[in-house]
């Protein structure tokens, strides 16, 4: 599916119209027009003609107070718009948005484009779940440049969600190496991937503990934007979780249900790649770097074992207690190699915790961390313009006393209570920089369609860092 500027609407094609368009007659016939104005007076937000074999949508939506409500009603409206296109089979539509304010027409498409993702590459049957949209033509007063903007955001979203889609019999480690260097030539971003060996001469006893259950060796993807001029002088890092699959290691998971979902495990890694694809096709002004450690967390013959001490990338050793903890361990060596690149910021994604989504669900982002207010405030409100809102906790000294170890300088489990943030203090241990962390273990990956996130792997986190380093 491809988003395009057009001022050619086509016979065939459906098309979507704006209540506040002056010259709706020049679209509709006498009937329809009375239709459409009886239909505006009952205030019906989004109004359908259908016209066997197209549809003419007219959008009527009200102010909302809040703007960041008001983009979101458009995106879910989009959706909407798609599911009556799927249910006809249909392919193509046009957007007049010639006079509406451009962020109400780019939110409808973002939302119309994104619910039309589906992840068929595993059915034989070709007609199952398949989305049958090909093309959104977009006439508008916005520039081309913009609507091409929002294209690469469309496709940098979509590539995330197949990689949290891809179960593990594809996406190892390694595979993960691979996707990440195929989309670093297409888009132009560079992309370094460590194997075993680089990873055991740089020491990153977390990542290797984590593998040593593995059949399957693990990969560290360092990925840079560097543009010539930058706006900022020291690098923004950001950081994702790659735990390909998580069966809890010897800490294994208890079968009923709790293992079922954690083929998106990497999901936080997916973000960052995603992200990193959208800015450099876009050709932001900022210098970025991500830092990917990947493995699956497996019991196998030479699993590590709760009790075992690791010494890790930068010396600091940590007791096991838990091998299902293995979010931490990773995220720390990568952690502690981002200090290497002195960064302005960094920030990591991870489905790091139950406790973040049993107290937030699906529907937000747990945020903390103890970068200046100027950079939290910046990514709340861009977890607003998106709507993968964050929720701040606390990030107080008292929870850091919680991981502290008898035997070793800290350990990989916190307390009975407050699992989302011992979890984000454990990985303070290895920053020496400002820092936010993103428990994204609850909107990661949903079981049903929610409006244009669609089931399996939504993408999170790709829009709300491509907006936050936008606006940076
Ligand atoms: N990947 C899980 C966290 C998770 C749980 C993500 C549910 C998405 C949905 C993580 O590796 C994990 O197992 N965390 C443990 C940590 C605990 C052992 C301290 C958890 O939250 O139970
Ligand atoms: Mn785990
Ligand atoms: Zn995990």
């Amino acid at each position: 599916m491809k988003i395009q500027a057009s001022n050619k609407y086509k016979k065939d094609q459906s098309i979507v119209l704006w209540s506040s368009n002056k010259d709706l007659d020049k679209y509709l016939d006498q009937n329809q027009q009375t239709f459409v104005a009886k239909k505006i007076k009952d205030k019906q937000e989004l109004i359908s003609i259908d016209l066997q074999g197209k549809f003419v949508f007219v959008v009527n939506i009200k102010q909302e107070k809040e703007s960041h409500l008001e983009w979101e009603k458009y995106r879910k409206l989009g959706a909407n718009i798609f599911s009556k296109l799927n249910t006809e089979h249909l392919e193509s539509i046009h957007i007049i948005a010639t006079d509406i304010d451009k962020t109400l027409f780019s939110a409808l498409t973002e939302g119309l484009a994104l619910a039309s993702y589906s992840f068929t590459k595993y059915h034989s049957d070709t007609k199952k779940n398949k989305s049958y949209l090909q093309e959104i033509t977009i006439d508008s007063t916005a520039s081309g440049s913009e609507i091409e903007e929002l294209n690469n955001i469309y496709k940098a979203v979509c590539f995330s969600r197949d990689l949290v889609n891809e179960p593990l019999s594809f996406l190892t480690a390694n595979q993960l190496g691979e996707e990440i260097k195929r989309s670093a030539k297409e888009y132009g971003f560079t992309a370094e991937v460590l194997g075993l060996k680089q990873i055991q001469a740089l020491k990153m006893g977390g990542l290797l503990a984590v593998n040593k259950g593995s059949f399957d060796p693990p990969t560290f993807s360092i990925l840079e934007w560097k543009p010539k001029n930058p706006k900022n002088k020291r690098p923004i890092v950001i950081v994702g979780k790659g735990v390909v699959f998580d069966t809890g290691g010897l800490s294994l998971k208890p079968t009923a249900g709790s293992m079922d979902e954690m083929k998106s495990d990497m999901a936080g890694s997916a973000a960052v790649i995603g992200a990193m694809q959208a800015v450099a096709a876009n050709k932001l002004d900022v210098h970025i770097i991500a830092l990917i450690p990947a493995t699956d967390n497996r019991p196998g013959n030479n699993a590590y074992a709760p009790q075992d001490i690791i010494t890790m990338h930068n010396g600091i050793k940590v007791e096991v207690l838990n091998t299902d903890a293995e979010g931490r361990m990773i995220l720390a060596d990568a952690l502690s190699y981002a200090n290497k690149y002195k960064p302005e910021l960094v920030m990591d994604l991870a489905t790091l915790t139950g406790a973040a989504h049993a107290a937030v669900g699906e529907y937000a982002i747990v945020s903390m961390g103890n970068a200046p207010e100027k950079y939290k405030s910046k990514l709340a409100q861009s977890g607003k313009n998106v709507f993968e809102r964050l929720v701040e906790f606390p990030f107080w000294e008292e929870y850091g006393e919680l991981v502290k170890s008898d035997i070793a300088d800290i350990k990989n489990l916190g307390g009975p209570v407050g699992g989302a943030i011992t979890a984000g203090k454990f990985l303070e241990h290895f920053t020496d920089y400002p820092y936010i962390h993103l428990d994204i273990a609850g909107p990661a990956y949903i079981k049903a369609n929610s409006a244009y996130r669609t089931k399996g792997g939504t993408g999170v986190g790709v829009r709300l860092l491509y907006d936050f380093l936008k606006h940076y």
